[in-house]
């Protein structure tokens, strides 16, 4: 029999977990395996409970059988224990529930009366909606209707992206949820925030004394974020299509990292000036103010078929649920400039796309080329000095520093300090859901995103989107398995710069380094 691990101390405030959306992918592969790396590591007190939605019929037992499998799959702890894992499994029950049934949510609320009493849960509710965003005003009417807010203890709500399509149906989405909800009361997820690197993001910048005085627009040349992804659309055609890779990854995930590159340290460390200081840079954004404009700072591309270690791969056109004229971007990289004393004149380059030949989530700050006339610059071609954040799948920080070639008389080389964290043994980074789910129990907001957050960014987006409209012919191509559209690497030629490649590693630990200069 397997070791159980001894339990740390450290315990969440008792609450009851309603997974909307208990039967889909979401739950599946993040939550329900969430919940129990948390428990295994002992940060869920005993006192918690979760209870299943969604509208199909499931026993317990399948339920349950679910719940077990999606562990075995996803987890990173899997159930060697059968007498552990009975003790976890009952703490969760099922419920099929129609959203718009208020009845249904009455029976919901003597079902949770009833874990509480056995778990001895003082009322301590977290809704997480693991649904389509047309379904949080009606769920959210339906869990007051129903008296589900009634309890003695809090109540949260977590909701997932895409909040919203633009910024005018955001603003409706957000007017529904708030009928219901306090903004203190809901945690908007954007996972990346989740994510160990991007929460480190802070803490290199401002706990080291050789960053912070340099991260300026004095010092710092320019700035790459590159989050790039080898899968197409897979089964989730009829979203993507929709949404493109502007609204899917731009509007969040990148915003969301740049501005925690950029902000200023907060003046305390309470989630409130962290998310004020977040928000100055979205504000500080500059808006692109026409269609030029956009043509100039923005590209956007959309793959067709080609191949990925000899796979052949289709077109996005040819896949499942995809418009076949679908002028929808798979691809877009962005110059943008944060328009305040700091960053005046420092680009910030972002990109993403499906079906690019490395999955990886890489911050790139190029510091700027020492003098080219003085000293050493007279006689050698010096590299400029580069930190790298890697930030997904491998996690690790390297610098690129000039140093002296051994052995030669005084040739210069770049050479490279890398630190691999997700090489370590014995580190097994939680997952960005674990640290996320634990956040919305304790109530800390610090990593979710907040409404003037979530509205600044449509704002700035939307422009680039309905320009978009009024240009189609501004769609470039670029092969499944290349490095996006030649438009995109133009784009920093004519500042005089390039994308710097970025890294993987593969099943030995390897790490390479590719796609541009090295
Ligand atoms: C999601 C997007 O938010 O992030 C997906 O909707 C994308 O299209 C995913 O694949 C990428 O997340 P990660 O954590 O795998 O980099």
């Amino acid at each position: 029999m397997a070791d159980i691990p001894v339990r740390e101390s450290v315990m969440t405030q008792g609450a009851v977990l309603f997974i909307f959306g208990a039967t889909g992918d979401l739950a599946r592969r993040k939550l329900f395996p969430a919940i129990y790396s948390l428990y295994r590591e002992g940060k869920l007190a005993e006192d918690f409970a979760v209870i299943g939605v969604a509208r199909r019929p499931r026993t317990e037992e399948e339920f349950r059988n679910d719940l077990y499998a999606s562990i075995q799959e996803f987890s990173r702890y899997k159930a060697e224990n059968d007498q552990e894992w009975q003790v976890f499994a009952d703490h969760f029950e099922y419920k099929s529930l129609d959203i718009n049934n208020v009845e249904g949510f009455h029976e919901l609320r003597r079902q949770t009366e009833s874990i509480e009493n056995k778990f001895n849960i003082q009322g301590n509710r977290l809704f997480y909606l693991a649904l389509a965003p047309e379904l949080f005003g009606s769920v959210s009417k339906s869990l007051k209707e129903g008296g589900m807010l009634d309890g003695k203890g809090w109540n949260r709500l977590v909701i997932e992206k895409p909040f919203g399509y633009d910024l005018e149906s955001a603003q409706e989405l957000n007017v529904e949820i708030r009928e219901v909800f306090a903004e203190e009361e809901i945690y908007r997820i954007d996972h990346y925030l989740g994510k160990e690197m991007v929460q480190n993001i802070e803490v290199i910048r401002f706990a080291n004394a050789f960053f912070e005085p340099l991260w300026n627009n004095k010092h710092i040349a320019n700035v790459q974020i590159t989050l790039s992804e080898t899968v197409g659309v897979e089964e989730r055609g009829g979203y993507y299509d929709h949404s493109g890779a502007l609204r899917d990854m731009g509007q969040n995930h990148m915003l969301q990292m740049l501005t925690m590159i950029a902000m200023e340290p907060p003046s305390r460390l309470l989630p409130e000036d962290i998310r004020d200081e977040k928000v100055k840079v979205l504000r500080s954004l500059r808006p692109f103010e026409s269609t030029e404009d956009v043509k100039t700072n923005v590209v956007r591309g959309q793959y067709t078929e080609g191949s990925y270690r000899g796979q052949q791969l289709p077109g996005y056109r040819e896949e499942d649920k995809v418009d076949p004229q679908s002028n929808t971007e798979t691809y877009f990289a962005s110059r943008v400039f944060v328009d305040n004393f700091r960053w005046a004149g420092v680009p910030f380059y972002i990109r993403t796309g499906k079906r690019l030949p490395v999955k990886t989530t890489e911050i790139v700050v190029e510091f700027k080329s020492m003098p080219t006339n003085v000293y050493l610059g007279q006689k050698h071609k010096l590299e400029p000095n580069l930190l790298v954040i890697r930030v997904n799948p491998m996690e690790g920080i390297y610098i690129k520093i000039n140093a002296k070639k051994p052995g030669s008389e005084s040739d210069i080389e770049p050479l490279a300090m890398d630190f691999c964290q997700s090489c370590m043994v014995g580190i097994n980074s939680p997952e960005a859901y674990e640290r996320l789910l634990m956040d919305a129990i304790e109530g800390d907001s610090t990593y979710f995103t907040r409404w003037d957050e979530v509205a600044t960014a449509w704002g700035f987006v939307d422009r680039i989107a309905k320009a978009w409209q009024q240009t189609p012919d501004t769609l470039e191509t670029y092969a499944a398995g290349s490095w996006g559209p030649e438009g995109a690497h133009k784009l920093l030629e004519q500042d005089g710069f390039k994308w710097w490649p970025v890294s993987g590693q593969d099943e030995d630990n390897v790490i390479w380094r590719v796609g541009g200069p090295q």
